[in-house]
């Protein structure tokens, strides 16, 4: 009796272990006939990405992009009838769940697939859902493959119709029949829409009646029972599509965004109902990961579109200052200059930006800049002159684009120009040797023989005679001086800024008239009239002849009395019999003695305080080779004192203390017009 009982004990407890056993094992696998109320310790066959998690979850596809993987019961069913061949009916269900790690964003999808065979390495991911390829993806009946997927991406290549569909799919991925997720209401009628990414767990029912043909699909969410009306029903005559052997499993694919695919619990049935699954059984959907990568997107994704605004606003305004900086003014009239025309930018690279390094000195007409220029990495000087009023410019354009035409050795060449706003930047050839102002006053620059000084004065009188007569139209100067001669590499004397002086004419009142030129080089009649001449010009080279052979300004406020206005003092000592005496003394003892007295009475000559007792530059030139003797000269008949002319002339003696070289333009108002 006791042992009896001992007996049904052990059996109880035997049978009772039993039953939690299978409950809390993933499944029950009698061959045709299946459940897994979650699949730990499944006997699946998985290839690709596809695993069983450790809490018993299909994964298959994980979260990596553009992968696919599959799980199939590892062996093939008896879908089909012994006695005719055709194939016979077959339920079942599984419960799925679609976790992306953005929310709203998945793809692409799974399919439960029934198929001829377990091989789908040759098949591609993303919209093939890891079932074919570009070439098997057209409709081939010898495919044997049915789908119902459930797809999250619209591929207008498979004609979806929309990105959260589920499809009936045979042998490829046009599907049959297919509708957008959701269910019948069995109460309503109505249909209720699902969203397969939303990381809900869902169940799907697929049944297929053999005698009808009909293929139903029946889609709701976790815990609904199923509902009556299916989602899709298609009559379909499978004993034509499927073909032996025939295996059943999941096909899932993944595209850009990381979504992760998984089933927690399936049951199949061949000629009956599957059996439902154990809700309380099946594994939970993971979370966390996704709500933690959810939080970092909430702040992340804000963060990261600030920043891109910032960016882009960063970029506009680069632009913007680009554009600014390097804005020109070009209109239509100037088209016809093109190839004198140079871009802003390109000025602007060359001169490095107008740094001070790239400095070379400041005229009267603006700063000069060295510049290399990118595009034939030849050196060039750049001026920028500052001009406020546009009146008057395309006179002006015009007339430095001829000048542009202008070519002697003993001119510095101008190579073209640049427009902006309220600026003109001239480009000339660069003269590496600077300004002769500069030999002459500086003290730290190596004297210049008396050699080098002559060949400097013919030079630059051929160059003047070249502008005066030799051209096709008469150019005036305006504004020779020691620091508007240039010397090049080999020392040869240079006239640059011709016609420059022409700007501050144009535009102007004309109740009034700007002379523009250097003091102690301005002819007297030039501060009367305001009218440059080619005899003012020779005036003008009059003086710079003192100036190179003296050594000194033609006026200087440091000197004594007598020295203050250089011609004043040269007649001076002419008178004396001692004119020699003027000559540079850091010229030595190297001199030639007729050209140095040369110069210095053609100097006298040119500087003349009559117009008409000037001579022309083709008869300068003419003495300066000497081709022909100087006139006779006496003292006596110069002996007018500039200064007393000047202060005639309505000079105040303000302006007469300031040293020319600050008074670099002299803009003078001058009434009597
Ligand atoms: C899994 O199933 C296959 C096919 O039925 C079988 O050959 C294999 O032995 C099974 N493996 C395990 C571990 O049960
Ligand atoms: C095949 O045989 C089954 C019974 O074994 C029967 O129910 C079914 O109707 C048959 N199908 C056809 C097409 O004859
Ligand atoms: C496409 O898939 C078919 C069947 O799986 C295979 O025979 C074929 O080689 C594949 N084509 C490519 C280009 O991978
Ligand atoms: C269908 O597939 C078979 C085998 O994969 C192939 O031989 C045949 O050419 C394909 N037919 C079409 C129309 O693509
Ligand atoms: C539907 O399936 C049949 C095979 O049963 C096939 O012949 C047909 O082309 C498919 N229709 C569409 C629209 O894909
Ligand atoms: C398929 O759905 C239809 C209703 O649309 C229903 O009449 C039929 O019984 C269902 N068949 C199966 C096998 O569930
Ligand atoms: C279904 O397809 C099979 C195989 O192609 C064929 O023998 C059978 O007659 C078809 N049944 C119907 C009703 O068309």
């Amino acid at each position: 009796m006791f042992l009896k009982a001992l007996v049904c004990l052990l059996l109880f407890l035997l049978l009772h272990r039993r039953s939690t056993l299978a409950a809390s094992s993933s499944g029950r696998d009698d061959g045709d006939d299946f459940i897994f109320n979650g699949f730990g310790g499944a006997n699946l066959t998985l290839d690709g990405v596809a695993s069983i998690t450790s809490t018993g979850l299909l994964m298959v596809t994980d979260t990596s992009m553009e992968t696919k993987g599959h799980a199939f019961h590892p062996s093939p069913l008896r879908f089909r009838d012994l006695s005719n061949g055709t194939v016979i009916s077959f339920s079942t269900t599984f419960a799925f769940g679609f976790i992306s790690d953005y929310p709203g964003l998945s793809g692409h999808g799974m399919a439960f697939v029934i198929s001829h065979t377990m091989d789908f390495s040759k098949a591609l991911g993303s919209q093939f859902l890891g079932l074919f390829n570009q070439s098997s993806k057209a409709y081939n009946s010898s495919n044997h493959v049915l789908a119902i997927e459930l797809d999250t991406i619209l591929s207008p290549e498979f004609q979806d119709i929309d990105n959260n569909h589920v499809g009936i799919d045979i042998n490829n991925l046009i599907s049959n029949k297919s509708h957008t997720a959701g269910y019948y209401d069995d109460h309503t009628g109505s249909f209720e829409r699902l969203s397969l990414r939303s990381g809900q767990a869902m169940q799907v029912w697929i049944d297929y009646h053999a005698r009808d043909m009909l293929l139903n699909v029946t889609l709701a969410p976790i815990p609904m029972a199923k509902p009556h009306r299916p989602l899709l029903s298609a009559v379909i005559n499978l004993s034509s599509v499927l073909l032996d052997p025939i295996y059943v499993g999941f096909s899932s694919s993944t595209g850009p965004w990381l979504t992760s695919h998984y089933v927690l619990g399936w049951s199949f049935k061949m000629n009956g109902v599957a059996q439902a699954l154990d809700l309380s059984l099946l594994p939970s959907l993971p979370r966390a990961k996704s709500n933690h990568k959810l939080k970092v997107l909430r702040i992340g994704l804000p963060l990261a579109s600030a920043t891109l605004v910032l960016i882009i606003v960063g970029i506009v305004v680069f632009i913007l200052r680009r554009r600014t900086k390097y804005s020109e003014l070009l209109e239509d009239w100037e088209l016809e200059y093109g190839p004198h025309r140079f871009s802003y930018k390109d000025l602007f690279e060359a001169a490095k930006g107008f740094r001070d390094t790239e400095l070379l000195g400041r005229g009267g007409f603006g700063r000069v800049y060295k510049g290399v220029l990118p595009s034939s990495n030849s050196e060039v000087a750049i001026k920028r002159v500052s001009h406020g009023s546009r009146q008057g410019m395309r006179e002006f354009i015009a007339e430095i684009v001829s000048l542009g035409r202008l070519r002697h050795r003993n001119l510095v060449q101008l190579l073209g120009y640049c427009r902006r706003q309220g600026e003109l930047l001239l480009v000339y050839d660069y003269m590496p040797n600077g300004s002769l102002e500069k030999f002459l006053h500086d003290q730290a620059k190596p004297t210049l023989d008396w050699a080098t000084r002559f060949r400097i004065i013919k030079g630059v009188a051929s160059g003047l005679l070249y502008l005066h007569e030799d051209w096709e139209q008469v150019v005036i100067h305006r504004d020779i001086k020691a620091s508007n001669v240039l010397l090049d590499n080999e020392l040869n004397g240079r006239l640059g800024d011709f016609g420059l002086a022409r700007l501050y004419d144009h535009g102007t009142d004309p109740q009034t008239t700007h002379v523009v030129g250097t003091m102690g080089y301005l002819a007297p009649e030039l501060a009367r009239t305001g009218k440059a001449t080619a005899v003012t010009d020779v005036f003008a080279f009059g003086a710079f002849l003192l100036e190179v052979a003296c050594g000194r300004r033609p006026v200087d406020p440091t000197a004594h009395e007598e020295q203050l206005v250089l011609q004043d003092w040269v007649v001076e000592k002419w008178r004396n019999g001692s004119i020699l005496e003027t000559r540079d003394p850091r010229l030595g003892e190297e001199y030639a003695v007729e050209e140095v007295e040369l110069v210095l009475k053609l100097g006298l000559l040119c500087s003349h305080p009559l117009p008409t007792a000037r001579p022309s530059m083709r008869q300068v030139v003419r003495y300066l080779e000497g081709h022909a003797p100087l006139p006779e000269l006496s003292p006596a008949s110069l002996s007018f004192s500039l200064v007393a002319l000047l202060r005639k002339e309505g000079f105040d003696d303000h302006i007469m203390s300031c040293p020319s070289s600050s008074v670099a333009t002299a803009s003078l108002l001058s009434g009597g017009r």
